[in-house]
């Protein structure tokens, strides 16, 4: 157990001290749950919603994407349940006041990701005197416009789901769609939670990406499937390890009060299995609230049948901060000795970040051997200028080639050049693969190609 705490800790470090996330307000003594992704981090982050889209949007055809707005109507979260609902069991230490969720005291899955360990003892101070349970709503309030009073009070949304709900027929009828079809969407959304701390994992602020997909009901259980394998697939496909996921199916009494079945997939974090993602079917729930509460008719008109009904939504969903946290888990390695096994490096522990090339922040680094011969500089300065409108190209010349290949490796830059002596003579680079470490000697002019080659294998 005490190394796997050490293995968050040496993350978290990494994080830090290579651009990739930061804590919020940090000079301030930081906030809790809010976390700042660095130049690194946000690459890696633009990367990941990218492939996303790529999948799910631009290779599908039958899910289009929008961009909703945060702040909604407030009568939205009326309709969708979120203010009666969409609340977590909160305690608090009559000691320490500390406050904890319920559910992450008690044994259960949940005590993975929490700091409680034993029932009924508060973690903060040992002591065992808790007020009763309560409800608390996890939603930020706020006010539209400059009169705070509850007539333009709403809220942050806590998910995208619902303008994609409250938006369904000016989509359907704007872009002449047939069910079953889908609407994307990934954005910024905001939970006042109340359990905080492992790192990312669970933050007040997040992008959530996902689709509402709209089905006929009778065929919800056989696309609620299809979706399932579809987003586990697309885990895999980034690289996450098949032992480090898992699918939870949500009991019937813990569902969601949208929910009729609800899968979590689940990703072995190093504070325990917990959940990344999640598939829901959330029947002709979302839709007929908003027919009820706004009066107007959300149905689908079916021109075969000549009917109208209101459509079943499957929903996967997925946390894109949390996805990023289980890529740089999964990708993390250390390497006892060294990954060159050379007697210099042989008490030393190298670390390599075994990212997905399609994810990498840093696709290609470019070196000149050494800094202080102006003839290879000028030469690795022009082939940087070449690369960096085709990929995203770091250029370093500072420390020895072993010292830049070790820093490379851990922020997983999957291919490194090299420009040497032998480059004016030739013309040519070597080339360092970050995961075989093998080396091999590549034209100038070729490397656009073979670079993009590499990249897409
Ligand atoms: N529209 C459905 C929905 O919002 P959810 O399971 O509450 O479902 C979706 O949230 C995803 O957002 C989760 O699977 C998780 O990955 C992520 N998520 C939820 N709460 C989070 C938090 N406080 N911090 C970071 N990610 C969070």
């Amino acid at each position: 157990m005490k190394e796997k705490y050490n293995l968050m800790e040496k993350i978290v470090s990494l994080c830090k001290r290579r651009g990739f996330i930061f804590q919020s307000s940090e000079i301030y003594g930081g906030v809790e749950s809010l976390w700042d992704y660095g130049p690194l981090g946000s690459l890696l982050k633009n990367n990941i919603k990218q492939e996303w889209l790529k999948r799910f949007v631009q290779k599908r055809g039958d899910v289009v994407l929008i961009d909703g707005t945060v702040l909604m109507h407030p009568k939205v979260w009326e309709a969708s349940g979120h203010i009666t609902n969409f609340a977590d069991p909160l305690v608090e230490c009559k000691n320490c006041h500390t406050r904890f969720r319920t559910d992450h005291m008690a044994d259960g899955r949940f005590v993975g990701e929490g700091k409680a360990k034993t029932k009924n003892q508060c973690p903060q101070c040992g002591e065992k005197d808790f007020t009763s349970s309560r409800q608390f709503n996890l939603m930020f309030k706020t006010f539209l416009g400059p009169v705070e009073d509850e007539t333009h009070a709403t809220y942050l949304r806590p998910e995208t789901a619902q303008s994609m709900f409250t938006n369904f027929k000016l989509i359907q009828e704007s872009m002449r769609l047939k069910i079953p079809f889908g609407i994307a969407q990934i954005g910024r959304s905001f939970r006042n939670e109340i359990t905080t701390g492992n790192f990312t994992f669970r933050t007040r602020e997040f992008d959530i990406a996902e689709i509402e997909y709209f089905v006929k009901s009778g065929e919800d259980e056989k696309w609620f499937d299809l979706w399932v394998g579809e987003w586990e697939k697309f885990f895999l496909d980034l690289g996450l390890k098949k032992e480090n996921l898992r699918r939870y199916e949500h009991k019937k009494e813990a569902l969601a009060h949208y929910s009729k079945r609800t899968i979590d997939i689940e990703y072995r974090f190093p504070f325990g299995w917990s959940e990344l993602a999640g598939i829901a079917n959330r029947t002709d729930f979302d839709l007929s609230q908003h027919s009820k509460f706004s009066g107007k008719d959300l149905g689908y008109f079916d021109e075969e049948s000549g009917k109208s009904y209101i459509p079943y939504v499957i929903e996967p969903t997925l946390g894109i901060e949390r996805l990023l946290l289980a890529l740089i888990t999964d990708g993390y390695q250390e390497v006892k000795g060294g990954r060159t096994k050379t007697t210099e490096s042989a008490k030393e522990t190298e670390v390599l970040l075994k990212l997905d090339k399609k994810i990498a922040p840093m696709k290609v680094a470019v070196l000149p051997l050494v800094k202080n011969k102006p003839e290879l500089v000028e030469k690795a300065r022009g082939a940087y200028n070449l690369l960096k409108s085709h990929f995203a190209c770091q250029y370093d010349e500072v420390g020895s080639i072993g010292r830049r290949y070790r820093r490379l490796d851990e922020i997983g830059v999957p291919f490194a050049l090299t420009i040497d002596f032998e480059t004016l003579k030739e013309n040519d680079v070597t080339l360092r693969d970050r995961d075989t470490m093998k080396q091999e000697r590549v034209k100038i002019d070729k490397l656009i190609n073979i670079l993009k080659e590499k990249l897409e294998k």
